[in-house]
């Protein structure tokens, strides 16, 4: 064998390594145990030891490797962008209109992390004590949007150069974020994809696609007047700003290990309103669980900003009928912008 040849062969085997760790990470300790169990059992005695031995060695408690990953590579494909046309008024007369939002559903703080968790009886609940930021009718947020950038700058940094969990070792690299407080509007996603990887900037891909258009038909249809809409003047973010392996579902520790990035930039944005786009969004800032369809439909309040739940661009990617209720939660956005 070559050195060359040696080189190779331990990359391979890193390589593999890294690929079965991130496999067990998503299944999670306890089903890769029992399904070794379940594989020994099934084997009969003589297989017992390799069982063994492969639950072992799949254990969570084995070393990550320190190799740094390849990324994989992204097939280009030339797809038409997604539309996003509101849904036109002639189904539904009221499709356009600004219906006046429900009363909100208060939130009472935690002492602990003063995050918001919405509760569906108005009545028990304390008053809100922080007041809503600003919107920026008439120059009232300039001077916030400004003393956000070094803030937002910095937390970007730390985002990038951070190892807090396994997703350091297969990112390309991490997604802080885009755009400005300028408007006080913040999107919050689950996780960047593969474009977002690539490129280090969220939603850039077909959901990405997507959601400019949906940013681009509010402010085609003035839903807020005298407010530019756009992806420089609203904030996107995400939940987890690296790219799970495989485009695999958030996991609790790396949500734990992330998520305070996402709330420090929320504390420097001072948003009037949140948008989460999707489950994960949605259970992380209201400390609840739920499906989108049980979370839409209300306002909740996260600190100083109102908050509403939609379906993540995703979703509507594969389900287009979800375009009317998102339209609806983009509606109430404008409205809850526009009120106190
Ligand atoms: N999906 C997300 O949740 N975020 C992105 O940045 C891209 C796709």
């Amino acid at each position: 064998m070559t050195p060359d040849d040696v080189r190779k062969e331990a990359a391979s085997i890193a390589q593999a390594l890294r690929r079965k760790i991130e496999r067990e990470r998503a299944l999670g300790s306890g089903e890769l145990l029992a399904a070794g169990v379940a594989k020994a059992r099934r084997e009969g005695p003589s297989a017992r030891s390799n069982g063994a031995a492969h639950v072992r060695e799949s254990s969570p408690s084995m070393p990550s490797p320190s190799t740094s990953a390849t990324p994989e590579p992204v097939s280009v494909t030339t797809v038409e962008s997604p539309a996003f046309e509101p849904p036109t008024p002639s189904a539904d007369p009221g499709a356009f209109t600004l219906s006046p939002p429900e009363p909100h559903v208060r939130a009472p703080k935690r002492s602990a992390n003063r995050d918001a968790v919405a509760v569906d009886d108005p009545e028990e609940l304390p008053p809100f004590t922080d007041d809503l930021h600003p919107a920026a009718l008439a120059g009232g947020r300039d001077q916030l949007a400004a003393v956000a950038l070094p803030i937002l700058a910095s937390v970007a940094a730390e985002a990038r150069a951070c190892t807090k969990c396994g997703l350091c070792t297969t990112r390309t690299q991490a997604v802080p974020g885009v755009g400005s407080a300028a408007t006080g509007i913040v999107f919050v996603g689950e996780a960047p994809g593969a474009d977002e990887d690539l490129r280090g900037e969220p939603f850039v891909g077909r959901a990405g696609e997507l959601l400019t258009r949906m940013i681009a038909a509010m402010d085609e249809k003035q839903l807020i007047p005298g407010v530019t809409l756009s992806r420089e003047t609203v904030y996107i973010a995400n939940v987890l700003k690296c790219r799970p392996p495989e485009n695999r579902n958030p996991l609790p520790h790396e949500i734990e290990s992330c998520s305070p990035y996402l709330v420090r930039q929320l504390e420097a944005l001072q948003p009037r309103v949140i948008c989460c786009l999707g489950k994960f969004a949605a259970e992380l800032l209201l400390q609840l669980k739920g499906t989108v369809s049980s979370m839409r439909g209300k306002t909740y309040r996260w600190r100083g900003a109102k908050l509403i739940v939609t379906y993540h661009p995703a979703y509507l990617l594969r389900s287009p009928s979800a375009k009317r209720p998102v339209w609806d939660d983009l509606q109430r956005l404008a409205q809850e912008y526009l009120t106190d």
